[in-house]
């Protein structure tokens, strides 16, 4: 059989296994009824999805639930109606749930149910075995607060049902105190014939966003086909904003404030960028980022002064001193900019630390100063202990100006850049390798080009538990928010004080709002402030997991699944038990971590040689569905690639050798399917099955899985040769 075709099967086998599980989708299952409900009130997004369906067979099938919700958002209720009996997911501990999970592993029935999809969304999957000619209802709902970002708010609704649906119908309500300033529908349901059946009803504060396209139009739309819609809604929106002292609204004993001034005058920044142009850089990227900066360049304010620094194992500066955004200096930074080529390794720390040098050479009086790092990869040259470098940059900075780190594609270590620019009072992002790169690093500058305050601190009376009240910096288009408890209900009003710095000189918005005036919340929502600031205190306990140690992490991450179990939020803390009325099956919904699953699309996954990445389609023992071996093409007359006493497994194709970070005993001789340059991807048919020990976190022993045929391994991506 010719290689082309050979992978050929393999795929299909792949595609079979991970996108039609053993769910009949067929004329015999009835999704009769397929409801989304979102409602937001004060950027605070509760989303219900209920999909009613019945089995048509005289005989019981299993019925499949997918969906797909944004990453942000945590699910907090997941229940399953059969028969008139109510299955309701149920949030625990992490490890309590695991043990459940365990056991039904050793009973053979079980499934992770979430996975991550793409940049913005995960995939919540389960499914249920109904019995002859009867329904099941699967309702689920998940909570998000929405962050602004460029002036607008998103809220993104994914519909998939599967197939044509006679009852289709998205609602949405946002109810904005305030009121709404404007509020768009895009996204890829939002064209075509399908717009007539969207309608939008504004009022004042009040805005209905409804989607009931007839059977008719879910199968005429653009992305959609025989398996009726597929697709996104995306409602934007901002608020009106007439207190420059913010908005506060209360509610049952919670309040939220928030806070985006855009009438003060833009402060002029100092930014040095420094930029990845290590080998792997190698081609798109290379070509994006250089496209990216130029743009970048171009939009610099004309009294913002810049640097440029470029990186390898060797650290290049544009200039020494940062000068000024003339145009004389844009054009030369330009063609600098244009000349930028991939070599060599990856000196973070060394780039790093001149760029911080940089910007403390030149101190201006009333700016503010922004550190960009773009990487793509791991340190590779001069001080390459992450832990040294984090401590470095620290010191360095001493808490003067942030640095943001932007990762691009998925072979960053993006615990690294996380923990390295949040102990900087700055973010990561991951830049997706993809056809828009360069415009997902522009989005990301545009959000931090124009800052308006710095040293912000927000202070209140007669209120506790409040979620962060000190700012760094904020940014036109963004909004500073904080939520907490009032202590004393009888209050007839609330006071609140912000300090800040614009421009060199202390500004101070003083505000008291009467309680009365600020609680219009309808009655149904009574809760949603509650629940919003347990969404934001969780939230941002677990983001600073990475700055603490010892007793504080322990005590933070205590206060975290405290919050996660009484409000039943599905956060990395914990996991819902979802448990099935036959044979007592169980599954177990964890979220899954940013990056730690990449799926991309197959036409998408350039294969070159070297190291690879593994994931086992429908199985995830802990956090990470990923474990990692490497693979080296074999070519006529090579070595044979021993790997530091390690052992390697080879094929035709190639030699298989397990990464440090797990050891892997196939029983039986792994096959791989030799990577090409033409190919889209590489699947492995192991036989009969293969046994993963996995170091566990805590765990003296590491954890063991068999992985059994029929599994397919995937290489979900490789990284370039070293
Ligand atoms: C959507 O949910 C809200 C809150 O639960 C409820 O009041 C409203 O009636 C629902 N709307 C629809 C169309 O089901
Ligand atoms: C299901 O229907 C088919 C024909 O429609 C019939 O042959 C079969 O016996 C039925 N099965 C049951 C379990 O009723
Ligand atoms: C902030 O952004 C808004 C529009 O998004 C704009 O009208 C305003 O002028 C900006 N403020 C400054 C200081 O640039
Ligand atoms: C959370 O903490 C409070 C007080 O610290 C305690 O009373 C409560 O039982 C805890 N809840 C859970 C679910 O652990
Ligand atoms: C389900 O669990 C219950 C209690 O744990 C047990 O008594 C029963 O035998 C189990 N049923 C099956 C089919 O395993």
């Amino acid at each position: 059989m010719d290689r082309a075709a050979f992978r050929l099967i393999l795929w299909g086998c792949f595609l079979i296994s991970v996108y039609s599980s053993p769910v009949t989708r067929a004329q015999n299952v009835d999704v009769y009824s397929f409801h989304m409900n979102s409602t937001v009130t004060s950027r605070y997004a509760t989303t219900t999805i209920t999909s009613r369906v019945a089995n048509k067979l005289n005989e019981s099938q299993e019925i499949l639930f997918e969906v797909k919700i944004p990453k942000n958002a945590f699910i907090s209720k997941f229940r399953m109606i059969i028969e008139g009996t109510s299955y309701d997911g149920v949030v625990k501990e992490k490890a309590e749930a695991q043990q459940q999970y365990t056991q039904a592993v050793s009973r053979g029935q079980s499934a992770g149910l979430i996975k991550s999809v793409g940049r913005t969304l995960e995939e919540f999957k389960t499914s249920v075995t109904v019995a002859a000619l009867s329904k099941v209802t699967f309702e689920l709902t998940y909570e998000e607060l929405l962050k602004r970002r460029l002036g607008k708010y998103e809220l993104l609704i994914n519909a998939q049902p599967m197939q044509t649906v006679t009852d289709f119908k998205i609602d949405v309500h946002v109810h904005e105190k305030t009121g709404i300033s404007f509020l768009e529908v895009k996204g890829d349901l939002s064209t075509d014939d399908l717009t007539n059946a969207i309608k939008t009803t504004r009022a004042d504060k009040d805005a209905w966003v409804t989607f009931y396209p007839t059977r008719d139009q879910q199968t005429k739309c653009k992305t959609c086909g025989e398996n009726g819609l597929n697709g996104d809604l995306l409602i934007t929106y901002d608020v009106e904003r007439q207190n420059p002292n913010g908005e506060m609204t209360v509610s049952n004993g919670y309040f939220f404030h928030s806070f985006a001034p855009s009438d003060v005058s833009r402060i002029s920044k100092n930014v040095v960028f420094i930029i990845d142009r290590s080998g792997s850089m190698h081609g798109k990227k290379m070509q994006q980022t250089r496209l990216a900066l130029l743009k970048i360049l171009s939009d610099l304010g004309e009294n913002d002064h810049f640097g440029l620094i470029t990186f390898d194992s060797r650290v290049d500066l544009w200039k020494r001193e940062l000068l000024k955004a003339t145009h004389a200096n844009l054009e030369d930074a330009k063609s600098f900019v244009k000349k930028i080529t991939d070599r060599g390794a990856t000196d973070i720390n060394a780039a790093v630390l001149e760029g911080v040098d940089m910007i403390k050479r030149h101190p201006r009086e009333g700016t503010t100063s922004i550190l960009i790092l773009l990487t793509d990869g791991d340190p590779t040259s001069g001080e390459t202990n992450t832990e040294k470098i984090t401590g470095n940059v620290k010191v360095s900075i001493g808490s003067k100006f942030p640095l943001y780190c932007l990762g691009f594609g998925y072979d960053v270590n993006f615990d690294f850049l996380t923990k390295m620019s949040m102990e900087n009072n700055g973010v990561a992002r991951r830049i997706y390798e993809d056809s828009d790169a360069d415009l997902q690093l522009q989005g990301f500058y545009d959000e931090v080009a124009v800052p308006l305050l710095t040293d912000i601190q927000l202070n209140y009376i007669g209120v506790s538990n409040l979620t962060q009240t000190s700012f760094n910096l904020y940014f036109n288009g963004s909004e500073i928010v904080v939520s907490g408890q009032i202590t004393d209900n009888s209050v007839e009003s609330v006071t609140t004080e912000i300090i800040a710095i614009s421009k060199g000189s202390k500004v101070t918005y003083r505000d008291t709002v009467t309680a009365k005036d600020v609680s219009d919340v309808q009655p149904e929502h009574d809760n949603f402030l509650e629940r919003l600031w347990a969404y934001l205190t969780v939230k941002q306990l677990l983001d600073r997991q990475v700055l603490l140690k010892g007793p504080e992490k322990e005590a933070s991450k205590k206060e975290a699944l405290n919050l996660s179990l009484k409000y039943q939020f599905v956060t990395s803390l914990t996991s819902m038990v979802v448990t099935k009325p036959q044979e007592n099956q169980t599954e177990v919904a964890d979220k899954p971590k940013e990056g730690a699953t990449p799926h991309r699309p197959p036409a998408q996954r350039p294969v070159s040689h070297g190291f690879a990445l593994l994931a086992i389609p429908e199985w995830k023992p802990l956090d990470s569905q990923m474990v990692v071996a490497q693979f080296r093409p074999a070519s006529p007359g090579q070595r044979h690639p021993g790997s530091s006493g390690r052992k390697s497994y080879s094929h035709p194709g190639g030699v298989l050798v397990p990464d440090p970070r797990l050891t892997m005993f196939p029983k039986q001789m792994a096959m791989v399917d030799p990577p090409s340059d033409d190919t889209d991807g590489v699947s492995m048919d192991i036989a009969p099955a293969v046994r993963f020990l996995i170091p566990a976190d805590g765990q003296p022993k590491p954890l063991c899985f068999d992985v059994p045929l029929p599994f397919k391994l995937k290489l979900l991506q490789d990284f370039a040769s070293e």
